[in-house]
């Protein structure tokens, strides 16, 4: 038994799912700040990836474990904190399981898989006396972070209307939602497995309820009929079209911008001669016209808050710069902020003024929101101070709702009231 009273200076975690997210951020964090946490145990089912973050992370082999119902079953509680970065098919048990035997918990988003999911585990995590934090890190990002402020301090008078729009780079649109782990709806469709960060901020920006909401999108690109003449079904099946595609695996996955994370998903990927193995057979190889993919390419969702206030967002996965956009229009002012710029022009009416800020600390993985999440999970962890956690499930169950509400409305031509719609899925669990 892990002895948990020692030192409140450092904590003691358990990582759940050792996967792109699980290794690569979080057992990152625990390497990058020994003094503020180690992991003491790892649940992870594929053997290679628990092997090696076991031996990054010291843990001995009794607590390096295949599954998590192994995990509960053999230990009372060993740990501080629990850390969930399994895919969000993997989710509702192991999250109740934390609950039972009394973690604290940060869990990866979105919740769940269906809105019954997410309220499930909402309503278990109300009732629930321990720091429970859905990892919607954009609101700990420094830009939105300084936004907030702006907002708060009543220089810029009421929200009216908000624009916000998530441009996905070409390349990221075709690794993660056109042949990656998020390409189908039969999972999640992608206003919840992406766009619920935008949901989420759009809800903490404007501080509001949502009341109604409509979308519009579909998949308008990446459907077999663009397939070029003659394409084969993996691009090193020798495409003739390779020099051409900006989509090909040799452009997208060895260059020397290559987000890492694509190379994590695939498992322990040592080299490039491994990768381009790898390649020839994996998912992440196939042409992007000539995948499973059913998510959308491109979506809008407009939602009407209390007080009249009007959200509109629009997602697309065409673009050369991969960034969000966001434009808050005030009764005294206007407030936009572009993140590949790292630039927040902050105007008001009267008296009539102009300001540029540029937030620091961005640099770092999510805008240096990963980090600036797990600093707060730790610290109010060690000191017993939750008033930095902004990232409440309870807070969470609105952008949810949203999301799911908003595909619900996109397939059925419909506006969705979503107090109707929280009713509704209530009756279903
Ligand atoms: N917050 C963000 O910005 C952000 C970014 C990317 C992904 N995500 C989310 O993080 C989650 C993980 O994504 P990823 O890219 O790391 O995927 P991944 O597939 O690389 O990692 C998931 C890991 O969980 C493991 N796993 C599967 N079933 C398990 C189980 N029952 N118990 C323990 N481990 C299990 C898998 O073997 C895998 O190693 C997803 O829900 C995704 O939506 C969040």
């Amino acid at each position: 038994m892990v002895d948990l009273n020692t030192t409140k200076s450092k904590i003691k975690m358990v990582l759940i799912g050792a996967g792109n997210r699980g290794r690569g951020v979080f057992g990152r964090y625990a390497l990058d700040n020994p003094h503020k946490a180690e992991y003491v145990a790892v649940v992870e089912p594929d053997d290679e990836k628990r092997a090696i973050f076991g031996a990054e992370h010291n843990i001995p082999e009794s607590r390096r474990f295949k599954a998590s119902e192994d995990f509960f079953r053999k230990n009372g509680k060993i740990a501080d904190a629990i850390i969930i970065a399994t895919l969000e098919t993997e989710r509702l048990n192991i999250i109740l399981g934390s609950i039972d035997k009394q973690y604290n918990i940060l869990v990866e988003k979105p919740l769940g898989c269906t809105m019954e999911e997410v309220l499930k585990i909402a309503d278990a995590a109300s009732r629930f006396k321990e720091i429970f934090v859905v990892c919607h890190q954009m609101r700990y990002v420094a830009g939105y972070d300084i936004i907030k402020s702006l907002i708060k301090s009543g220089r810029f008078g009421k929200i009216i209307a908000m624009q916000h729009s998530e441009n996905l780079s070409y390349h990221h649109m075709a690794h993660s939602f056109v042949r990656g782990l998020f390409n189908n709806d039969s999972m999640t469709p992608m206003i919840l497995a992406k766009s619920c960060h935008d949901m989420d901020i759009m809800r903490y920006l404007i501080d509001k309820r949502p009341l109604r909401v409509s979308s519009f999108g579909n998949l308008n690109y990446f459907r077999k009929e663009n397939a070029p003449e003659g394409a084969p079904n993996y691009c090193l099946q020798g495409c003739h079209e390779y020099k051409n595609c900006p989509y090909d695996v040799q452009k997208i996955y060895f260059n020397e911008n290559t987000d890492p994370a694509y190379i994590r998903q695939m498992g322990i990927v040592k080299n490039n001669q491994e990768l381009f193995e790898l390649l020839r057979h994996n998912q992440f190889g196939r042409c992007v016209f000539k995948c499973n993919n059913n998510v959308v390419d491109h979506q809008v969702v407009h939602i009407e808050f209390e007080d009249g206030i009007t959200g509109s967002f629009q997602m697309a996965g065409h673009n050369y710069l991969e960034r969000r956009i966001t434009k808050l229009s005030l009764t005294n002012g206007e407030i936009y902020f572009d993140t590949n710029e790292g630039l927040i022009q902050a105007s008001t009416f009267a008296p009539a003024n102009e300001e540029i800020i540029k937030p620091a600390g961005m640099e770092s993985s999510h805008m240096g929101g990963d980090k600036a999440i797990m600093d707060a999970f730790v610290d109010a962890i060690c000191t017993g101070e939750k008033k930095h956690i902004i990232t409440p499930v309870e807070m969470s169950l609105d952008s949810h709702l949203m999301a799911f509400a908003a595909e619900k409305a996109r397939l059925n031509n419909l506006v969705v009231d979503i107090n109707e719609f929280e009713s509704e899925c209530r009756k279903k669990i």
